[in-house]
C-alpha cells in the first residue's frame, strides 16, 4: 500500500516531464464538468441570497426603512401636518408619539410624521419649514445623555462645525425622565435651550415628565392638552371629534397549530446601527444551573448560569448586561380571550395584520405566521397597567353604560386613577373583567395592538466574569412582587417569575404556578441577547476599587471579584479591592460563602464589608459603614486613584455619591465647588461609574 501511493506521488510530482494522453483527455473531462456545474450554479437563483442582506436575527421581517433621508422632503410629500421625534431607549418616549399622532388624528384631524432621529440625515432638521410644527419626546440616558438614536443629533446640534440656523422651526418638548437621577432630564433640557439659542420659536415651555413619581403619563397627558390647545391658537387647527379608525386591519387565516414559531424582535428603535452595535442576536439559551441564594419570603433571589457555548454569536466581558425576553402570565392571556369573546380555536388561526394608515406602517411588523395566542403571551406587555389615557380612549368600546360609567369613574383625574392603581390590579384584562361584570367587549384588535405596548426585554447584570467563564453567564435575580394597598392581590414580576419558573425552583411554583405561566415544551431555554454596558472593570489589575452594592446590585461585583481572584491566582499583583455591601440580613446575605472564599484566597487585596439592615441587634445601611471608613474611602479615592463603582438603586447612589462628597470637604479641605469639580471629572474619566436603576 504504501509502496503504491509513493508511485503515484511520485508520477504526479513528474507529470510535467512525461503526460500522457489519458492524463490529457480526463483533464478536460474535468475541465467541462467544472464549466457546466459553474454554468448551473451562476444562472439558478440561490434561495437563500437574501440571507446575506437580513440582521441576524434571521427570520424576522424587517421594518420598511425609509429611503428618503431627508425629514423636510418625506413630510412635505407624504402631506403631513405635523413632525413629533422620539428620543427613547426602552420605548416610553416611542409609545408615547405614536399615541400623541393617534391622538392628533381624532381631536385635530391632523397627521403627523412620528419620526425616530436616527432614520435621517440629521441636518435636514433645519430645512423643516415654519408651517410644519415640530413636537419632541424625549428620555434622558446614562449621565444625562441621549438614548442611542438621538445621539448623532444631539452631536449635530451641539458641535457641528457650520452653524445650525433654526429660524424657521417652531416646537414644543416634553422631557421624559426620573427625578432620583442626578441629570433629571437634561437631555431634554438641553435640546430645548440649543434650539432657543439656534433662533427656534419654542411653542411652550419645556415640559418634563418625573417617572420617580409615577407621572410619566400624567405628565404626557398635560403636555398634549397644552399641544393641541396651542396648535389650535398659533396654526389654525380646529379641534374636533373623530370616532376610532383602526390602524390595522387584522384578520384570521387558517392555520395548522404548529406553524407559529415565536422569535423575539428589537424595537424598530433598536435597529439602528448604534444601538444594534451594543446589542448581541437574541438568541435561545438554556439554563444549566440554577441556586437559591436568598429564600427569605418576602424578597426571594435566585442564582443561574446560562450556556452560551452553542452561540458564538453571544459574547460578553464582565459588567455587561443580559436582557431577558419574558413570556407572559396564562392567566392575564386566558382572562384577555375571555374578555374579548374570542373562542380558543380562533387563539390559534394565524393572523394577516395589516395596516392601514401611513402612521401604521411606521409602527410595527408582525410575522405573517402569528396566532392571536402569541400576541398575548410573546409580543404585547398585557401583564402591565394600563395607562389613564388607554382607560378614556377605552370607554368607546364599552358592552353597557354602567361599564362606560365605571371606567369614567376610575380614570376621570390624575389622582383617582392612582389611588385605585395603588389598590387593584389594573392590567387590561382585570379592567375588561371588571368593569362588564364579564360581559364580553367587542374592541377591535387593532386598537389593542395600537395601545398596549410591545414587549420589553428585561435587564440583568452579568454575575461572572468573562475571563474566568467565557461560555457561561450567571445572573442573580430577585422575585419582583408589589403589595397592593388594601387588598391581598399581589402583583408578580413577568419576567422574574418566568425565570423562577424555569429554574422550576420551589420559590417560584406557587407564583407561577398559580398564574399558569408555566413554559410549554418549546421554552425550555430562554431567549436572551447580551447588551454591552460601559461598567468596566479598570484596564490595570493593579488599580484599586471600591465596591458599592445593595441588593442583587452586588452581581457585576462578583464577576468583578471572580475576575482579580483568577488574576491573582495565575500571579499578577492586583491592586485592593473593597467591597462595601447592604441587604437586609443573613439570609439575603447572598454570595456570602463564596465572597469569603475570595477574600480567604486574596489576603489584604479584597475587604468586604457588610451592612444588615434589619439586624436586630444593630441595623446598619452601607452608609453607616462609608462613614466609619471615610477616611479610608477617601484617601483611596483621591489620593490612590481607586476606581470607584456603585450598583443597585438609583436612590441609594444618589446619597452614596453625596455623602462621600462631604467627606472630601472634610479631609481634604476641598470647597462645594470644589467638591463638585472633583466629582464632574472623577464622572467624565470614568473614575467613578454607576450602574444603577428602579
Ligand atoms: C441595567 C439594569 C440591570 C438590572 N439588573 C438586575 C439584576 O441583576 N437583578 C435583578 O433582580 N434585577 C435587575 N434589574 C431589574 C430587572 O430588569 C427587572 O426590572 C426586574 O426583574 C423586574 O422585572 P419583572 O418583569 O419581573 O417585573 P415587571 O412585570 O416588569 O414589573 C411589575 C409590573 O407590575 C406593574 N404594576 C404595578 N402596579 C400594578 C397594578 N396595580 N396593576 C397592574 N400592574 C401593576 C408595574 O408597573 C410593572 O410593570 C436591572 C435593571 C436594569 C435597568
Ligand atoms: N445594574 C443595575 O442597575 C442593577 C443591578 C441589580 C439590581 N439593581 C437594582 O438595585 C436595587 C436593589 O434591589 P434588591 O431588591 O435586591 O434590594 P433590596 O432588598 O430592596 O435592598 C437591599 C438593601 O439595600 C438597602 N437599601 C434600600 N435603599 C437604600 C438606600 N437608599 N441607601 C442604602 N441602602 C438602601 C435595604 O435596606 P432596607 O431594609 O432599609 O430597605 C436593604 O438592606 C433594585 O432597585 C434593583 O432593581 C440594579
Ligand atoms: C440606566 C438608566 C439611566 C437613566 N438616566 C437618567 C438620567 O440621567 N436622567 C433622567 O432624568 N432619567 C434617567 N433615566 C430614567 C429614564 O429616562 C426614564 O425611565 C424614562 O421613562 C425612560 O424612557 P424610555 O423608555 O423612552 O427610554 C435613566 C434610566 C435608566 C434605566
Amino acid at each position: 500500500m504504501r509502496e503504491t501511493l509513493m508511485a503515484k506521488y511520485l508520477s504526479f510530482s513528474t507529470l510535467h516531464h512525461g503526460i500522457e494522453l489519458d492524463d490529457v483527455t480526463m483533464l478536460i473531462i474535468c475541465m467541462l464538468i467544472c464549466w457546466k456545474y459553474l454554468q448551473i450554479k451562476l444562472t439558478k437563483p440561490n434561495p437563500y441570497h437574501n440571507m446575506w442582506f437580513e440582521r441576524p436575527q434571521g427570520n424576522q421581517k424587517l421594518k420598511t426603512v425609509t429611503q428618503e433621508r431627508n425629514i423636510a422632503k418625506i413630510v412635505e410629500s407624504q402631506k403631513r401636518d405635523i413632525i413629533i421625534f422620539w428620543a427613547s431607549q426602552s420605548g416610553t418616549s416611542e409609545r408615547l408619539a405614536t399615541q400623541l399622532s393617534r391622538h392628533l388624528v381624532v381631536a385635530l384631524s391632523k397627521r403627523s410624521f412620528v419620526a425616530d432621529f436616527s432614520d435621517f440625515d440629521i441636518e435636514t432638521v433645519s430645512k423643516i419649514t415654519s408651517s410644519i410644527p415640530v413636537l419632541m419626546l424625549l428620555s434622558t440616558y446614562g449621565e444625562g445623555n441621549p438614548p442611542d438614536n438621538a445621539v448623532q443629533f444631539f452631536d449635530w446640534l451641539t458641535n457641528s462645525s457650520e452653524k445650525v440656523k433654526l429660524e424657521h422651526l417652531q416646537f414644543a418638548i416634553l422631557g421624559v425622565g426620573n427625578s432620583t437621577y442626578k441629570h433629571y432630564n437634561k437631555f431634554a433640557q438641553d435640546v430645548q435651550s440649543s434650539f432657543v439659542q439656534l433662533g427656534a420659536k419654542s411653542l411652550l415651555n419645556l415640559h418634563l415628565a418625573d417617572d420617580a413619581l409615577g407621572l410619566t403619563e400624567e405628565g404626557f397627558l398635560c403636555w398634549k392638552e397644552a399641544v393641541v390647545k396651542i396648535l389650535c391658537g398659533r396654526f389654525g387647527f380646529v379641534e374636533q371629534a373623530i370616532p376610532y379608525q383602526p390602524g390595522f386591519s387584522v384578520r384570521f387565516a387558517e392555520l395548522p397549530r404548529d406553524v407559529d414559531s415565536y422569535q423575539p424582535q428589537f424595537r424598530k428603535q433598536t435597529q439602528n446601527i448604534r444601538a444594534m452595535s451594543r446589542l448581541s442576536a437574541i438568541r435561545k439559551v438554556t439554563i444549566t444551573k440554577t441556586k437559591i441564594l436568598s429564600a427569605d419570603p418576602s424578597k426571594p433571589c435566585l442564582h443561574l448560569d446560562i450556556d452560551i457555548s452553542h452561540h458564538p454569536e453571544l459574547k460578553y466581558e464582565t459588567g455587561d448586561h443580559v436582557g431577558i425576553w419574558p413570556v407572559n402570565f396564562e392567566t392575564e392571556v386566558e382572562g384577555l380571550r375571555s374578555a374579548l369573546g374570542i373562542s380558543t380555536e380562533d387563539m390559534y388561526k394565524r393572523l394577516v395584520i395589516s395596516s392601514q394608515t401611513p402612521e401604521s406602517e411606521q409602527l410595527l411588523t408582525f410575522s405573517d405566521t402569528m396566532t392571536l395566542a402569541s400576541l398575548f403571551k410573546h409580543h404585547l406587555e398585557i401583564c402591565s397597567p394600563v395607562s389613564r389615557q388607554f382607560l378614556q380612549d377605552l370607554k368607546q368600546f364599552a358592552p353597557t353604560s354602567e361599564a362606560e360609567r365605571w371606567i369614567s369613574a376610575i380614570s376621570s383625574d390624575g389622582a383617582t386613577y392612582s389611588k385605585y392603581k395603588a389598590s387593584n390590579r389594573i392590567t387590561l384584562s382585570s379592567i375588561l373583567m371588571l368593569a362588564s361584570a364579564g360581559q364580553p367587549w367587542n374592541i377591535p384588535f387593532s386598537f389593542v395592538i395600537e395601545s398596549l405596548g410591545l414587549i420589553q426585554p428585561r435587564y440583568y447584570s452579568i454575575a461572572s466574569a468573562s475571563a474566568v467563564y467565557p461560555r457561561q453567564i450567571s445572573l442573580t435575580v430577585s422575585l419582583l412582587s408589589i403589595h397592593l394597598d388594601e387588598s391581598d392581590d399581589i402583583i408578580h414580576g413577568v419576567t422574574s417569575t418566568y425565570i423562577s419558573k424555569l429554574c422550576d425552583n420551589k420559590i417560584s411554583s406557587s407564583t407561577a404556578a398559580s398564574q399558569g405561566q408555566v413554559p410549554s415544551k418549546e421554552l425550555a431555554g430562554l431567549f436572551c441577547h447580551v447588551r454591552k454596558s460601559t461598567f468596566k472593570l479598570p484596564a490595570s489589575e493593579s488599580q484599586p476599587m471600591l465596591t458599592i452594592a445593595t441588593g442583587t446590585g452586588v452581581a457585576p461585583f462578583r464577576g468583578f471579584i471572580q475576575h482579580r481572584v483568577r488574576l491573582y491566582q495565575i500571579g499578577c499583583q492586583v491592586g485592593r479591592t473593597i467591597l462595601i455591601f447592604g441587604c437586609r440580613d443573613k439570609n439575603s446575605h447572598i454570595y456570602m460563602e463564596e465572597f469569603e472564599e475570595a477574600e480567604r484566597i486574596l489576603g489584604d487585596k479584597l475587604d468586604i464589608i457588610v451592612a444588615y439592615s434589619q439586624d436586630r441587634s444593630q441595623p446598619q445601611h452601607i452608609q453607616d459603614k462609608i462613614k466609619k471608613y471615610s477616611r479610608e474611602i477617601v484617601d483611596l479615592i483621591v489620593e490612590n486613584r481607586a476606581k470607584t463603582y456603585l450598583c443597585g438603586s438609583t436612590r441609594m447612589a444618589k446619597e452614596v455619591r453625596r455623602l462621600i462628597g462631604c467627606f472630601y470637604a472634610e479631609y481634604k479641605n476641598f470647597s462645594p465647588e470644589e467638591v463638585e469639580g472633583f466629582q464632574e471629572r472623577q464622572t467624565r474619566s470614568k473614575q467613578w461609574q454607576e450602574d444603577v436603576w428602579g
